[in-house]
């Protein structure tokens, strides 16, 4: 059985005092427990304080995102190896964010990827389709199309340090999430086609994040599903108290 992680990407949000706080009030709530994993993704400049809040305690620390190169005239770009230098565990890549708001193409993100699992972080690789094309009934094309372009030259090895989150554009930050089903649904597809890619056994391993306005109130129907292990947290990450009981939703 997978482990739950509920991971919360605070955006472009919070000050170097609230983020701070923020963090040490998860680790409180946290305490010593690790059955659900946990995992905080800070604005670069505040990921060092966030590093050091979360020392010695089973939260990790991972980016919202990263440039595909080790190093270079790059102005402005930060790389997946000085993630990984300030104790970051993981980044997420292709947030529909980036990729809808910041033009990124499926080729970069699939460099980004290939680049973080080089820079040897794990990878949360976001997929999801817009409203337009949920309702021309496409989703399913477009997130197969996302989430091979993503792992294209991936090996089965590298995928171990990969999780998927599937975030469909019309659910975040719009307070409409997907149903427990329909994001089943969508998750087993997905795992259906990495089963193709990788082989069963890694497909079965590989751990499938929801994310899209996940609140406490509808974090247990999400995280009971069977192909659901964890979620990824936009708006309620930015309380603890409501990230913490979206956490305690994912307890086995
Ligand atoms: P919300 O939880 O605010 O809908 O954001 C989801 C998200 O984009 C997490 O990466």
């Amino acid at each position: 059985v997978r482990k739950k992680w509920v991971i919360g990407n605070w955006k472009m949000f919070t000050t170097a005092a609230t983020a701070k706080q923020l963090a040490a009030d998860v680790v409180k709530g946290v305490g010593g427990d690790d059955r659900v994993g946990v995992g905080l993704c800070p604005p670069f400049p505040y990921l060092p304080i966030v590093a050091e809040a979360v020392r010695g305690s089973p939260v990790e620390l991972g980016a919202q995102d990263c440039y595909c190169e080790k190093e270079g005239a790059f102005t402005g770009e930060v790389s997946p190896w000085m993630l990984a230098d300030i104790g970051c565990l993981f980044t997420l890549v292709g947030h529909s964010e980036r990729r809808h708001k910041l033009g990124e193409s499926d080729d970069i993100i699939n460099r980004k990827v290939r680049a973080a699992l080089d820079a040897g972080l794990y990878v949360v690789l976001c997929v999801g389709e817009t409203l337009t094309q949920r309702e021309a009934k496409r989703q399913e094309s477009v997130l197969l199309f996302q989430f091979d372009a993503g792992l294209s030259g991936v090996t089965a090895e590298a995928l171990k340090r990969v999780v998927l989150a599937y975030e469909p554009v019309w659910a975040i930050g719009t307070g409409k999430n997907a149903t427990a089903e329909q994001a089943q649904e969508v998750h087993h597809h997905l795992r259906r086609r990495a089963a193709v890619l990788f082989g069963a056994e890694v497909a079965e391993k590989l751990p499938f994040l929801y994310g899209g306005s996940v609140k406490p109130d509808n974090a247990h129907a999400l995280l009971t599903q069977p192909d659901i292990d964890g979620g990824l947290i936009g708006g309620a990450s930015l309380k603890a108290a409501d990230f913490l009981a979206i956490v305690k939703a994912g307890l086995p």
